[in-house]
């Protein structure tokens, strides 16, 4: 596997792996702006240097915490340890940038992505009722996971 910190410049590529992950993707406008902001950081990751992205995180440090913005494997490459390899270089980076702790919301009915964190430390911290809403589907409960993270 093969990863590196993103650059500003890999907005298209954000955009590109999470249009392929998500319903209600982010712009490659979105990706670029928050990649210009100093309290935002990214990796991308791929199962082969040569192939092309497969997998991105995109997160935050700011106020003592770190928030995990997005995270996303494209289908064909899921399964094979992407998005804990793209977690863990983010967590890290949030100890290295002095927060406690490191926390993310995720649709509770998202069993792959409920399991990685939990997986990767993150426990239970709250839960936003009906918070998910999209046209002809019932409202899903958002998950609050956090994760205490030692000082570094
Ligand atoms: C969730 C997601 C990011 C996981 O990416 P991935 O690269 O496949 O994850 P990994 O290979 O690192 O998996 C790590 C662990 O997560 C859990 N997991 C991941 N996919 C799973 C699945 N389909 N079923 C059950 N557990 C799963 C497992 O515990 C897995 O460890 P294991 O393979 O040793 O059992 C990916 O499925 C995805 O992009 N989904 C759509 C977008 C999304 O939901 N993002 C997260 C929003 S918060």
């Amino acid at each position: 596997m093969w990863m590196r910190a993103a650059a500003v410049a890999d907005a298209p590529a954000f955009a590109s792996i999470h249009g392929r992950c998500f319903e209600q993707n982010w712009s490659e406008r979105s990706f670029r702006t928050l990649l210009q902001d100093d309290v935002v950081f990214g990796f991308l990751a791929a199962t082969q240097p040569e192939g092309g992205f497969e997998s991105c995180l995109l997160a935050r440090a700011a106020g003592g915490e770190g928030e995990i913005l997005t995270l996303a494997t494209v289908p064909g490459a899921r399964r094979k340890g992407l998005a804990s390899l793209l977690l863990n270089a983010a967590i890290e980076q949030v100890i290295r940038r002095g927060a406690s702790g490191v926390f993310l919301e995720v649709r509770e009915s998202n069993r792959e992505a409920v399991r990685l964190y939990a997986k990767a430390g993150f426990r239970t911290a709250g839960r936003r009722a009906g918070y998910f809403v999209s046209a002809g589907n019932e409202p899903v409960d958002a998950l609050i996971l956090r994760r205490d993270l030692p000082a570094s």
